[in-house]
């Protein structure tokens, strides 16, 4: 039995017929969880397949005495995301936790771009997120209780070349989750990121077995998922054992004398001090920054 236990909870995981979802929907179940596993099936650029894993995941949880059902809704539809969490209020009641981790990969540099491609990459990820997290939200805010955790990418938080797709979409995730975690934070709503980094079929090429496994982020995961949850707002990256957190700071920076608008030349002249680093905060929102400049912004008139 896990200290965390996430008993009596109801947790969705997309994408869960494989790879690291899979391993986060054993281990949710494992800390007591009851489990919609989603998953449409289908190769790792997307193409459809007959025969959904979800099921498969589902007969492993029930082996292991846990509770859980599949759903082989597409992510990528509104409609794929209202029916999903229809499936999870159906079957168990009510929706706690929602981990959206269903992903598809079409690489290729920007300058080869094909739309059909970044349109599908973005349809799963950002479109495919905040399509199961909207009617979960709802459901979430009625039940005063929720546990948010998406799935991002060092693409997306640092770029990667021929990613252009993949890291847009994944950026805009962390986006997503930080306005949630401002608009749920009271309605007792956490929203958090995980960064994995893991040996699956869409890194077996650059990952040797072992070091980096599914296993490995899937602790961090369900203390997303807990109600033991003590952060909101944050990005994680998890892999081969190392934890961390990631964060946008904003600098210090270089302020004009008297606020005034500085020219191309003042900003090559303090390009040094505008980009160091040294001296930073982290805001937790848009209001955090603008509070920073509350000497030198008036606001409007009323
Ligand atoms: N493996 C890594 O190192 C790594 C790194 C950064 C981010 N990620 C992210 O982690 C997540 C899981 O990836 P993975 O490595 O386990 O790969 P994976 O291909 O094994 O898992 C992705 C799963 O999503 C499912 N899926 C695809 N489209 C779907 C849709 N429209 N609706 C529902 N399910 C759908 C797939 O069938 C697959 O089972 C992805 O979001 C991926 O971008 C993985």
């Amino acid at each position: 039995m896990s200290e965390l236990s996430l008993d009596g909870r109801v947790a969705i995981v997309t994408g869960a017929g494989g790879g690291l979802g899979r391993v986060y929907a054993l281990e949710l179940a494992r800390a007591g969880a009851q489990v919609v596993v989603n998953d449409v099936g289908g190769s790792v650029d997307g193409a459809a397949a007959a025969d959904s894993p979800a099921q498969a995941v589902v007969e492993e949880i029930e082996a292991l005495g846990g509770k859980a059902i599949a759903s082989t809704d597409t992510v990528a539809t509104v409609e794929g995301g209202r029916s999903l969490v229809r499936t999870a209020v159906e079957r168990f009641g009510r929706v706690d936790v929602l981990v959206n981790n269903a992903g598809i990969l079409r690489d290729r540099s920007f300058a080869k771009l094909d739309w059909d491609d970044f349109g599908a990459v973005h349809d799963v990820h950002l479109r495919g997120a905040a399509h199961v997290t909207q009617p979960a939200f709802l459901q979430m805010k009625e039940q005063g209780y929720g546990r948010l955790v998406f799935v991002s990418s060092n693409a997306g938080t640092f770029g990667n070349f021929g990613q252009a797709a993949y890291g847009s979409a994944k950026a805009g995730i962390i986006g997503l989750s930080n306005v949630l975690a401002i608009e749920g934070g009271r309605d007792g709503i956490l929203s958090n990121v995980v960064c994995p980094i893991a040996r699956t079929r869409m890194t077996e090429s650059i990952f040797a077995p072992g070091t980096a496994e599914p296993e490995h982020v899937a602790g961090l995961v369900v203390y997303l998922a807990s109600e033991a949850c003590a952060v909101t707002h944050q990005v994680f990256s998890a892999g081969a054992g190392r934890y961390s957190r990631v964060f946008t700071g904003l600098s210090e920076g270089w302020v004009s004398p008297d606020g005034a608008a500085a020219s191309a030349e003042d900003v090559a002249r303090h390009l040094e001090q505008i980009c160091d680093t040294q001296r930073f905060t982290v805001p937790q929102s848009a209001a955090d920054e603008l509070a920073e400049l509350s000497d030198l912004l008036e606001p409007a008139e009323a």
